[in-house]
């Protein structure tokens, strides 16, 4: 037997077949078995994929137990301290790190990009007020494609770069839109004079009437700013997360690009996934204080009660969250500024410090995810918490827009189509509604 193989044996049968050890240039190798099926007569089952690798990727590697986060091979550590969030989302897309020329020609396409169709405006009229930003992100970026129906072609190196641009540039906007709809506020337009986190704050929180003076007031403030970019490069990308599964599992029936990103918003939307940062701040208000804590402990430990500690745990981390360790730092420099959250940010380190010497968490290995951080970071920044997975979704649009174009790059791109273990009924013969009885 070959070393790089693996032999299985269906013992039922005796039957055994021999399937390739695939090694990549880091991490856990993985066996084809493609064709397990054809040779042995059965499928595999792996609920939530914990084991299965389902494509091949060079953009982005996690080592859960080490706590690494690497892009294209750079540590999550070093582009956090030096890079941009433009200049992180090329990266992704690209391969490399952009020279400054290249650099600048990024950020002005995607800032040419970056406003919207009058007509997607109007769709926000259309919308409650009360509507939740993430049902509205869905139906909008969903309806790019209504509005852009030219350059659609996923064979198309141009069109793919196009479309790709064309969702960094334009998510902040329309994220900004989300919220202004729902307080009222007139539209404010990107500026061709403001980088792109600028930008969006500025499209967030200023008026029209001050766009001829702006100055760098409080939602220009370098220190949020630089937060800004820090927790969109965090979110920017993590392998083969559900809604980056999601995004490539779309793309894979030829779907447009916009379809496919909405299908990614949908599923980044749930509590277990990016909803998670809104819930934890949702969470800590219900603790209140560091008195109740043991009592939510307990919640969380309590088969029989549904709450989960919001923010802790991870399916791939099992010591930490690097990317947690890097946000814990920038809240406290945040939120210096914010003596009112100072009691959320404290009953937040007390949880921490609870959960990390309680048994239950130590044994499961539950540590502070990037979530457990992220949204007092936010809200720090005047971010309504309902906004909370409407920023995740601006930074994941990079990972998402990378993985979309790494896959339509490929020769090989076959629809994804799982099978299943049936147990439902066997065949049986029909029964006429007038035999059914009442
Ligand atoms: C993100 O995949 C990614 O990369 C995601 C993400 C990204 O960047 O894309 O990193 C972003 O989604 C971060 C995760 C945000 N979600 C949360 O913070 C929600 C709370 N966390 C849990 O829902 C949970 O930890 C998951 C969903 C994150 C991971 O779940 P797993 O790996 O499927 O583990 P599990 O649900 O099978 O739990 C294993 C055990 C169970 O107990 P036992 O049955 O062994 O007794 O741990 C327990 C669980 O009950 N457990 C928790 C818990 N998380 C797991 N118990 C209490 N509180 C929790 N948060």
């Amino acid at each position: 037997m070959a070393k790089d193989t693996i032999s299985i044996i269906n013992n039922s049968t005796g039957e055994r077949a021999e399937y390739p050890l695939l090694k990549g240039s880091a991490g856990t190798p993985v066996a084809d078995i493609r064709k397990i099926h054809q040779d042995l007569g059965f499928f595999t089952y792996d609920l939530g994929y914990v084991s299965t690798a389902s494509c091949k990727s060079s953009i982005t590697f996690i080592d859960g137990n080490k706590g690494i986060l690497l892009y294209r091979g750079y540590p999550i550590e070093d582009l956090a301290a030096n890079c941009t969030f433009i200049e992180t989302a090329y990266l992704l897309m690209k391969g490399h790190l952009p020279t400054e020329i290249q650099l600048a020609e990024f950020n002005d396409a995607v800032n040419y990009r970056s406003a919207i169709h009058e007509g997607l405006i109007r769709l926000f009229q259309s919308f409650n007020h009360d509507s939740h930003p993430m049902a509205m992100m869905v139906g909008v970026v969903a309806s790019l494609s209504a509005f852009y129906h030219s350059e659609l072609d996923i064979n198309n190196l141009q069109h793919r770069e196009i479309c790709a641009t064309r969702l960094i540039g334009k998510l902040p906007m329309i994220a900004s839109l989300c919220y202004r709809h729902s307080v009222g506020r007139p539209v404010v337009y990107p500026r061709a004079d403001l980088e792109y986190c600028e930008n969006f704050m500025n499209m967030m929180f200023s008026r029209p009437e001050e766009q001829s003076f702006i100055t760098k007031g409080h939602y220009l403030d370098p220190v949020a700013i630089k937060a800004l970019n820090l927790l969109f490069i965090l979110h920017a990308d993590h392998e083969q997360n559900a809604s980056t599964s999601t995004v490539r599992l779309a793309a894979s029936t030829g779907a447009n690009p916009y379809a496919c990103m909405a299908a990614g918003i949908a599923a980044l939307w749930g509590p277990a996934h990016g909803g998670a940062n809104e819930a934890v701040l949702s969470m800590l208000e219900e603790i209140g204080t560091v008195d109740n804590i043991e009592k939510y402990i307990n919640k969380a430990k309590d088969k029989n009660d549904p709450f989960r500690l919001m923010g802790f745990g991870h399916r791939v981390y099992k010591n930490f969250d690097p990317r947690a360790i890097i946000i814990r730092d920038v809240c406290h420099e945040v939120l210096a500024h914010k003596e009112e959250l100072g009691p959320l940010f404290e009953l937040a380190l007390a949880l921490e410090q609870y959960a990390l010497n309680d048994d239950y968490f130590i044994e499961r290995k539950l540590y502070p995810n990037v979530d457990f951080y992220s949204g007092l970071i936010y809200k720090a920044l005047n971010i309504p918490v309902d906004m909370f997975t409407v920023m995740f979704t601006i930074a994941r649009t990079a990972g998402w827009a990378a993985h979309w174009l790494e896959m339509m790059a490929s020769p090989v791109r076959p629809i994804g189509r799982p099978r299943q273990l049936y147990e439902g009924s066997e065949k049986r013969d029909f029964v006429p509604i007038a035999r059914r009885g009442k």
